[in-house]
């Protein structure tokens, strides 16, 4: 791939919130699981971990958690960023870093994506079998989708980027 490609790549992504609800294949999940397992992390602790929520009942019932964001129930895959340490800003990075790089994957795959910072949090361990150590930092919805949308404007580089200084 080249520069431009990577560049292009990138340009198409945008948040996607028309799922079809069909699930993702597992040629699919092998591609997003590798992209966010080779993310770099704070010290290489790779303190992290993420739950695939997948299959349209499942989808669906996780979703419930989701509940700002309707059009979740209809993503064919889920996924539930974990960080598994709550003191630690880097271990946040740690999970955003992953989702990020898990985000590029599925736009490769053809597939669209729509983060979700709004869910329940605290409903999350009941839905995932009990308590595990740490925090649920992001959710992600992944899926096909209908439709062409639009890409929202990006603030142009001189207002975003400064050499050196402000
Ligand atoms: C940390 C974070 C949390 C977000 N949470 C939500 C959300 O709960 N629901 C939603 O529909 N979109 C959510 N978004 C998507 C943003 O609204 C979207 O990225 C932004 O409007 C820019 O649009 P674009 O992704 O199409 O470029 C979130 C994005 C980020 C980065």
């Amino acid at each position: 791939m080249t520069p431009q490609e990577l560049l292009q790549q990138f340009q198409k992504r945008r948040s996607v919130r028309t799922f079809t609800g069909e699930p993702l294949t597992d040629e699919e999940l092998h591609f997003i699981e590798e992209a966010g397992r080779w993310a770099a992390s704070s010290s290489n602790r790779q303190a992290r971990r993420f739950i695939l929520i997948h299959g349209r009942e499942e989808v669906a019932r996780f979703a419930q958690a989701a509940k700002m964001n309707p059009f979740a129930a209809k993503a064919g895959l889920l996924i539930l960023g974990w960080s598994t340490n709550v003191e630690s800003r880097g271990a946040t990075a740690d999970v955003f870093i992953s989702m990020t790089q898990m985000e590029t994957m599925a736009w490769a795959l053809g597939l669209g994506t729509c983060w979700l910072g709004t869910f329940a949090r605290d409903e999350v361990p009941g839905m995932i079998g009990g308590a595990a150590p740490g925090w649920p930092v992001m959710m992600m919805a992944v899926g096909r989708y209908e439709g062409e949308g639009q890409c929202k404007a990006k603030m142009p580089a001189d207002e975003m980027f400064f050499r050196g200084r402000f």
